[in-house]
Parts: C-alpha cells; structure tokens; sequence
C-alpha cells in the first residue's frame, strides 16, 4: 500500500473569540490508499477541524499537509479547485447542497464544474442503493434531512475521488440506513481502490473501518 495523504505535525488554533481555542495540536497522521479510517472523539475535540485541513478548506498553522507526497500548501488557488474537483470528495456535516438545484443537478455538479460527462446509469444506480430516487427533482428544502445527507453522499461518491472525507455521513439516517450507508462507502473503497476517511460519533459505523484514529481535546492518537 502506498500512502496518499499525510499530515506532519499540524496545528490549528482558531482566534474568533475571546479565548483561543486550540482546535489540533501538532498532529501527524497519514492514509493508505485505499484505506477506510474512522475518527472518534467528542464533540468539540478537533475532528472537523481536522477534516477541513485535510481537505484543503483550511490551512493549518504550522505543520504541512502532503497529497502524495506533495505539499497541499504550496499549490495556487486554480491548483487547489482542480484538486478539490478531481482528487478530493468532501461530505459536509451540514451537507451543503446547493438550494436553488435539485438533488440529480447537485450530484452531478462536480462533473459539470469540471467539464466532464456524468455517467447516468452510475449515478441512478447509486441513487436507488440510497434510496434516493424518488428525490431526484426535489430542492434540498423539499427533502428529509437524511434524504439531503444521501444525495452529499451520492455527490461525493460518483464522482470517484481518490480520497473521501466523510464528517458524520450516518449522522441523521437511522440504524439501517446507516449501516446500509457505511457499507456502500466501505465497497466504494475496495472497487475504486479509494481513501475514505470518516468522522463518526457511531460505533456501529466506526466498527466496518480498517482502523479508528481518536482525537482528544485537539490531540490526535492514530
Ligand atoms: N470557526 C471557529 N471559530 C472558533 N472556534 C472554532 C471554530 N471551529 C471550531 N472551533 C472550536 O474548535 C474546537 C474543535 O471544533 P471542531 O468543530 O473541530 O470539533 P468536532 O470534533 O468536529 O465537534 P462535533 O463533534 O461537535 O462536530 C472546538 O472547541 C470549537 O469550539
Ligand atoms: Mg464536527
């Protein structure tokens, strides 16, 4: 196995309020290709922060981030879009669909933002093993919480990146539907030899990983 993604010794402590909060202290960890890894740890301890950095939605304070091999840090902002089009796949905590497009045109906007074809066979049947179907004309604000939480899954994993960052993907869905949810993703990792890196309170979800990473008031313990 060869790693894909790694962090060295990052830190992030976040200024907006009074008192600082040291979100990740000086953190180094790393993903195999191909790996499904688990993050656990209680609210408030570091793990979304963590995923945002990993996913180059933040930058850490010091350390460095390296996608194989290279430093994340160092790329330009058109370097950074391309890889969060290609390379990376996020799945929000909140989702993040877009409101004024349907659940079909919110799946298959990565496609469309990077100039590519969506397969459609692929996604309707991605859609029917979430049991999305029936959402495929509704706006976010026409479907359940759990119905949005699976179209961000079904917009993370058709578009096979190479690595998937998953902040409580079962978050909302109930225990079938997130052990059905969990093991969907598991599969996406052995087909497409891709990463999936799971942020989950579930037990349950956490026990189908390849490993479980804790964090612990921002200390990470891989
Ligand atoms: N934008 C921000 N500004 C200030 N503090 C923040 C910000 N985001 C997170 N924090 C703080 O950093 C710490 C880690 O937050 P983070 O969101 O990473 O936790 P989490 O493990 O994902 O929690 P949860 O399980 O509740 O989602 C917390 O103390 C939080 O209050
Ligand atoms: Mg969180």
């Amino acid at each position: 196995m060869s790693k894909i993604l790694e962090t060295i010794g990052i830190s992030k402590t976040y200024h907006t309020s009074l008192v600082p909060a040291e979100a990740l202290k000086d953190c180094t960890v790393s993903f195999e290709e191909g790996e499904f890894a688990a993050i656990v740890g209680m609210s408030g301890s570091g793990k979304t922060t963590l995923l945002r950095l990993l996913g180059t939605l933040d930058v850490p304070d010091t350390g460095d981030i390296l996608l194989r091999g290279k430093s994340v840090l160092k790329l330009t902002d058109d370097e950074l879009s391309a890889l969060r089009r290609r390379e990376i796949g996020i799945i929000y905590q909140d989702y993040s669909l877009f409101p004024e497009y349907t659940a079909y045109e919110n799946i298959v906007m990565p496609f469309h933002l990077d100039g590519r074809k969506e397969d459609r066979a692929e996604i309707r049947d991605l859609m029917d093993v979430l049991g999305i179907s029936h959402c495929r004309n509704h706006f976010p604000n026409e479907m359940s919480g759990g119905e949005q939480q699976r179209t961000a899954i079904a917009r993370a994993l058709s578009a096979h990146p190479a690595v998937i960052l998953a902040d409580e993907p079962t978050g909302n869905l109930d225990a079938k539907n997130s052990a059905e949810v969990v093991q969907l993703m598991k599969k996406a990792s052995q087909l497409y030899r891709q990463t999936i890196i799971m942020v989950t309170h579930d037990r349950t979800a956490a026990e189908y990983a390849d490993r479980i990473i804790t964090i612990h008031d921002g200390v990470v313990h891989a």
